[in-house]
């Protein structure tokens, strides 16, 4: 038994399922029309989103180098480089989603009668969506990848 992989992987698994969540959130809350404090609401979660998938990374390479199967298991394993380019992709398509409630948010300060703009609202309901469909992929790839596919 080894308490370091333990640890990690339940570290793991809580800040996934967060960013599960941060990702339902933003796809509830961006639909209709955006009222200041929701506005406000989604720049606040997507902070957290940052946050929680820095976590990720750290955690997910702890994983990898102190992981029980060793770091050769996952650096010649092409499900596992295909679930880190589907997490790439999340974090891609979240660029853009994130640079709009930064923006709406500084907007809607300066300025009560703020409304956001129809096209604007409609990419970022896109780009949300998607994340969450790739989303969906990384689980499948981390399950199939820690059985011994693609090794
Ligand atoms: C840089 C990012 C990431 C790295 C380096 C990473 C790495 C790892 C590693 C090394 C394992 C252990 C697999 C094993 O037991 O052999 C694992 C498991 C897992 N990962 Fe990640 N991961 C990352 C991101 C994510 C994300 C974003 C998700 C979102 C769903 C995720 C979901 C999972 C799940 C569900 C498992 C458990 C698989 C199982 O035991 O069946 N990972 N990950």
């Amino acid at each position: 038994m080894d308490t370091t992989d333990l640890v990690l992987a339940i570290a793991h698994h809580l800040l996934v399922f967060s960013l599960a969540a941060i990702i339902g959130m933003e796809s509830v809350l961006i639909r209709g029309e955006l009222a200041t404090p929701t506005i406000r609401r989604l720049a606040d979660i997507d902070r957290h989103y940052g946050i929680i998938a820095g976590l990720i990374i750290v955690v997910g390479i702890g994983r990898v180098i102190y992981g029980l199967k060793g770091w050769e298991f996952y650096v010649h394993n092409w499900v596992f480089w295909a679930k880190m380019a589907a997490f790439a992709t999340v974090g891609l398509l979240s660029i853009v989603p994130t640079v709009r409630f930064i923006s709406w948010n500084r907007q809607a300060t300066a300025n009560p009668s703020f409304a956001v703009p129809a096209a604007e609202l409609a990419s970022v309901q896109t780009y949300i969506r998607a994340q969450a469909v790739v989303f969906l992929l990384i689980p499948v790839f981390a399950g199939a990848m820690a059985r011994g596919y693609g090794y």
